[in-house]
């Protein structure tokens, strides 16, 4: 396993189809899922020569947290059905490595045995459920066991129809899988504006709003306080024709205007597309897949090499690029692929 394409893969040939359909797949004709995975090769890297890198950091800060890179882990449903050990596996890697790790409300392990796998850095994603009390029980619960943020996901009134699942019969939830907070179809899509401001008086933790793709979210986000806006189509999974992550981040990273911490995900797979992101306004990127993949092949050291060979990838590139460290990465050191 020299990449983590290698990992995608092995996954592809070690998971039960049925079973990697949810894992792998996308809505509708896919073109999101792919525009997801192409839009990196549209921009290039404009690296400096000359430029003392010996001394080089990955580490930055999100929200206060330190991590020691500015790739996380983004929330993915359902580990257990990759790996045995499922949240838990993922968790140990990513508090070895000082990465930041963000946890599905469709999580199969509960926030307890995650907190007792480490204490890394750590945000809770949060579905609104149509079941207010259970909402609150689980934001508390949350709370409780030592997360720094909610990452609450707003691009799921409804499930996006994932044409593969239905193919193959994967079925949602699935039958035998103890989920300790919530199902996907308890989401309520009633979900506004306005009940950000109901989760902001429950809840004191930094606020990041997961889902946003337009400039018109982002200044409407902003208003309504929140401390940082998480780009991201879900991974090509919600409603399929929309831009992918990185092609909306420019004009949300001009919105928000330094105001809220911009973040990116959608087919991240290298330590340049990382560094990509970071170019254009993020002060992070996410990897879902690429990690699922990892503890799908080798459980919790499969996602602690995933996490190491992107690490080590961001580390080179940043120095090939003449940079020190992660902020340094500007809007000068890429410009568009010619067509
Ligand atoms: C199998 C799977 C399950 C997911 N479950 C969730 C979830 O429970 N909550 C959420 O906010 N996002 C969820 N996502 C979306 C990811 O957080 C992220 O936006 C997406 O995976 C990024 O794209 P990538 O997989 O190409 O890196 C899921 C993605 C996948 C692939």
């Amino acid at each position: 396993m020299i990449n983590v394409t290698d990992y995608i893969e092995a996954a592809r040939e070690k998971v039960d189809p049925k079973t990697w359909c949810y894992f792998e797949g996308g809505a509708g004709d896919e073109a999101t899922l792919r525009a997801n995975a192409a839009a990196w090769e549209r921009w290039q890297l404009r690296p400096r020569m000359l430029v003392d890198v010996s001394e080089l950091t990955t580490s930055t800060t999100l929200l206060g947290t330190e991590v020691s890179t500015p790739l996380g882990i983004a929330p993915f449903a359902m580990q257990r059905l990759l790996d045995p050990a499922g949240e838990v596996a993922t968790a140990r890697a990513a508090a070895a490595a000082g990465t930041l790790l963000c946890v599905s409300t469709l999580t199969t392990s509960t926030h307890a045995e995650i907190g007792a796998a480490g204490t890394g850095p750590r945000w809770f994603q949060l579905y609104v459920l149509t079941d207010r009390q259970r909402t609150l029980d689980h934001m508390h619960e949350a709370r409780e066991a030592g997360y720094s943020a909610l990452v609450l996901t707003v691009d799921v009134p409804y499930l996006g129809r994932r044409e593969r699942d239905l193919r193959l019969g994967f079925e949602n939830p699935p039958p035998d899988l103890d989920l300790p907070y919530a199902n996907l179809f308890e989401t309520t899509p009633a979900l506004s504006w306005r009940d950000l401001e109901w989760i902001r008086s429950e809840m004191p933790l930094p606020l990041v709003v997961k889902g946003i793709l337009t400039r018109e979210d982002a200044e409407l986000a902003v208003e309504h306080g929140v401390d940082a806006i998480w780009v991201s189509n879900h991974g090509g999974r919600q409603l399929d024709g929309v831009p992918a992550g990185l092609e909306a981040l420019p004009e949300v990273a001009e919105a928000v205007a330094g105001r809220a911490e911009v973040y990116v995900d959608g087919g991240i797979r290298r330590g340049t597309d990382v560094l990509k992101a970071l170019a254009l306004g993020a002060r992070a990127a996410f990897a879902g897949r690429a990690f699922a993949c990892a503890l799908a092949v080798d459980g919790e050291n499969g996602v602690a090499h995933a996490l190491s060979l992107l690490s080590e990838e961001i580390r080179l590139a940043l120095g090939l690029l003449g940079c020190t460290s992660p902020e340094q990465v500007g809007r000068a050191h890429v410009q568009p692929t010619p067509s």
